[in-house]
């Protein structure tokens, strides 16, 4: 069976990294059901059209808690082998935990920083949903993703689209922000941030920078669940997101204007799609597929 490469020597941690495994990670893991499967449609949607095919070497960058990375460790089979790349510890303990639950014997997990490079020309094919926003340096991250590849090798990732097709986290964002300043420059952040790869003129243009061709954009739009009651969407919100990263910085002033906040956000979800599973808002993201140059 084909063993991947080792990655680069490790660096000290970026500010990037240390605030995704200090303050970010036990927020996703308390929502975890809530991005699991608000983001799982946005795959879904695409997987099976995927370029995977068995017995492939596979890389998913920010692979989070794993879900993407046994998908695709199922669909390129026992001949084929999968890595999972994070840089956040506790989500690879429990994507770690899924793999070894769900039995699957090519998939491995590592715990590293994407920008600082992944590997030489290894891959058949190299996947990341809702990891590349993050990157403190696109290009660099991207171009890390790019010489992962084997020549002519595809990649496919899946950023969000623009903030006015996005409501279900522009909307909450745009009430927090009624009542409380915007983070200052000095803000601790995840990175750019959840938009960052939005505009499709720009997205391409570094795409192109990181060595990337034949780059392609397909727009999804999927509901995704924001919350199973009205109360959970709320803490959601307050805690991750453009939302929750006001009301953080925000610190003693946002916990003063807090009843305030939370009548707005009631209001606004009261008006959210509502089924047996919860409330449900629009969201909408890109597909962007590329190669690797031949060799
Ligand atoms: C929004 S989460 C998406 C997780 C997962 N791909 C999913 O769809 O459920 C973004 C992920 O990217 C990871 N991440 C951010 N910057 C990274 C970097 N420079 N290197 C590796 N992982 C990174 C975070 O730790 C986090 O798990």
């Amino acid at each position: 069976m084909p063993q991947h490469n080792t990655l680069p020597v490790a660096e000290p941690d970026s500010a990037f990294v240390d605030f995704w495994n200090a303050v970010l990670a036990p927020k996703f893991i308390r929502f975890r059901h809530i991005l699991v499967d608000g983001l799982s449609r946005h795959s879904a949607a695409v997987m099976p059209a995927l370029p995977v095919r068995a017995g492939d070497r596979v890389l998913d960058v920010g692979c989070g808690f794993g879900d993407t990375a046994l998908d695709l460790a199922n669909r390129v089979g026992p001949q084929g082998r999968v890595l999972g790349v994070d840089c956040c510890d506790a989500f690879l303990d429990c994507a770690r935990q899924i793999a070894g639950a769900a039995g699957t014997a090519n998939l491995d997990f590592a715990r590293h920083d994407a920008e600082l490079g992944l590997g030489g020309a290894e891959y058949d094919f190299v996947f990341a949903r809702f990891g590349t926003m993050f990157f403190s340096n696109p290009v660099r991250g991207l171009r890390s993703m790019r010489e992962a590849l084997k020549p002519g090798a595809r990649m496919a990732h899946i950023v969000w689209r623009r903030r006015e097709d996005n409501p279900w986290l522009h909307a909450p964002a745009t009430v927090v922000r009624q009542f409380l300043p915007a983070p200052g420059e000095d803000a601790q952040t995840c990175g750019p941030g959840p938009f960052s790869m939005a505009n499709e003129i720009v997205t391409g243009l570094k795409m192109e920078a990181a060595g990337f061709t034949d780059i392609h954009f397909q727009r999804i739009d999927a509901k995704v669940l924001v919350g199973r009651t009205i109360r959970e969407a709320i803490d959601f919100q307050l805690a991750i997101g453009p939302a929750g990263e006001t009301f953080r910085e925000a610190g003693a002033l946002a916990e003063q204007k807090r009843p305030e906040i939370e009548a707005a956000l009631t209001d606004l979800f009261a008006r959210a799609e509502t089924t047996e599973e919860g409330l449900w808002m629009d969201s909408s993201s890109w597909l962007i597929t590329a190669r690797a140059p031949d060799a």
